[in-house]
């Protein structure tokens, strides 16, 4: 026969470390969930990568210096100006790669972070990804290489290709620790050609910058 235990021994269990992990990654979750207008089913969410990374990222979201929204002023980063200052000459280089057939998906769906952009046509080539430039950057387009040395901030930096018609699908971002610049190199100049964050649509157009985000959630 189980002794009867007491509520006291419950409280003192629910605050050792194994629980205390627990609710921090419940509370952070839920904070995920719930930041900003637009959220996944609770249930996709419940198995979405950002529920795994929420407790780092609700903390990069909480103490970042930047302000705590989706959607942060270009403005506010001057030192990204070289890069719409240069962007004939970036989609000079991206147009030479694109003929050449070497703005690609990954043949072997191993780029975990976009394999579903994958299958919906989304393409890319690598500059750079946390860490130094790609051999095939160098080589293809060293201009573009340059300009984004010359700016020390850039953690990753690639040339993405969405073909007419394709849609990529809701998602939140996995990860917190840096923010999206877009800057648009061929596009239909129309409204057609847009990103939702956070339920608002932003527009992307031939050499204009179109946002600066947290990852948030973005289709
Ligand atoms: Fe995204």
């Amino acid at each position: 026969m189980l002794s009867q235990v007491s509520p006291s021994l419950i409280a003192r269990e629910l605050v050792t470390p194994k629980f205390l992990v627990l609710w921090t990654y419940l509370v952070s979750a839920l904070y995920v969930h719930f930041r900003g207008k637009v959220r996944h089913k609770f249930t996709r969410q419940l198995t979405d990568h950002s529920t795994f990374m929420a407790p780092y990222n609700a903390m990069i979201y909480l103490f970042s210096a930047v302000p705590n929204k989706p959607v942060l002023d270009v403005k506010d980063f001057p030192e990204l100006q070289p890069l719409q200052d240069n962007w004939e000459m970036i989609r000079e280089e991206a147009r030479k790669l694109y003929q050449g057939g070497h703005i690609q998906i990954s043949k072997s769906y191993n780029d975990l972070a976009f394999n579903t952009f994958f299958k919906r046509g989304w393409k890319r080539f690598y500059l750079k990804w946390y860490g130094d430039f790609l051999p095939s950057a160098l080589d293809l387009c060293p201009k573009t290489v340059e300009l984004v040395k010359s700016i020390p901030s850039i953690n990753a930096a690639l040339l993405a290709l969405m073909p007419s018609k394709a849609k990529l699908g809701e998602h939140r971002d996995p990860f917190a620790g840096s923010f999206r610049y877009h800057l648009g190199l061929m596009t239909p100049n129309s409204d057609e050609c847009r990103i939702y964050i956070d339920g608002t649509p932003y527009f992307w157009r031939d050499g204009q910058r179109s946002c600066s985000t947290k990852p948030t959630f973005t289709v």
